[in-house]
């Protein structure tokens, strides 16, 4: 397993690598994830997520929640939709367990059912979903617009695609400020943490190495939605990018 999580720039690991090192990294920081990404991000992720949420348009009966990790978005649509059936789907399924243990804690068992799944080859049929998310998983996957365009396929007509990602802040005092925390203080805080350093060098990597939001938007104008807008999240450190489909 060592091997993939490669002492070269994330830049030059191929697609294969990639998604190897995602699979180890997301199998070995399981236990500690909810608390590193609370703790990192000041709390700031569970407001994203609830953000995300109210994004969703209201009358959504069935959504997907792709790259759903430890269920947390998946669990923040049940709580504020209390009519919607939600399916989590991930392929690093030690996270789903920890994702099916807070669901049954939470008593949503009935309304959320999670699925081992790759983002681009989903079990699904055309059209079966009114809606769709993704939070901070897109990164993670080298093709990003095949991952769109698969997404796209199981989301009905006029249905929505989310998708939330951390990204570079434009100020530069920011920039720099995030810079110095994501490459010194997260890999520092993780390693002590989860015991895994080299698992929390790749958090930064993987954030600085993503799209700005300008390219992701227009990755979504190549899938071919429509209406995409997006909103910078406390101060841009997150960005929230929804489109519709045709
Ligand atoms: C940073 S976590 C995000 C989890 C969750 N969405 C959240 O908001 O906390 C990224 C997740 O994406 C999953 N993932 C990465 N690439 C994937 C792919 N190609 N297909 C399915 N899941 C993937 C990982 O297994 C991991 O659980």
């Amino acid at each position: 397993m060592e091997p993939t999580l490669k002492n070269k720039p994330l830049k030059s690991w191929s697609p294969d690598e990639r998604i190897t090192a995602v699979k180890t990294i997301f199998n070995t920081i399981t236990p500690h994830y909810d608390l590193l990404n609370r703790i990192m991000s000041g709390r700031r992720d569970v407001a994203w997520r609830r953000f995300a949420v109210k994004r969703l348009p209201t009358d959504a009966a069935r959504v997907l929640d792709v790259a759903t990790g430890t269920g947390d978005l998946a669990i923040e649509i049940a709580c504020q939709r209390p009519q919607t059936e939600v399916f989590g789907a991930d392929f690093v399924e030690k996270m789903m367990r920890v994702a099916q243990e807070k669901t049954a804690q939470k008593n949503f068992l009935q309304r959320i059912h999670y699925v081992a799944a790759d983002a681009t080859r989903l079990p699904f049929s055309d059209n079966e979903f009114d809606s769709a998310t993704i939070a901070f998983g897109l990164r993670n996957i080298p093709d990003r617009l095949a991952a769109i365009r698969e997404i796209s396929r199981v989301i009905k007509p006029s249905g929505k695609l989310i998708v939330l990602e951390m990204t570079f802040p434009e100020n530069l005092r920011l920039r720099r400020f995030f810079t110095w925390y994501l490459n010194r203080m997260i890999p520092l805080l993780g390693g002590v943490i989860s015991g895994n350093p080299k698992a929390y060098r790749y958090l930064p990597d993987s954030i600085q190495d993503f799209l700005s939001p300008a390219e992701l938007s227009r990755l979504f104008d190549v899938a071919g939605l429509h209406s995409v807008k997006t909103f910078p999240l406390t101060f841009g450190l997150t960005y929230l990018h929804e489109g519709v489909i045709p």
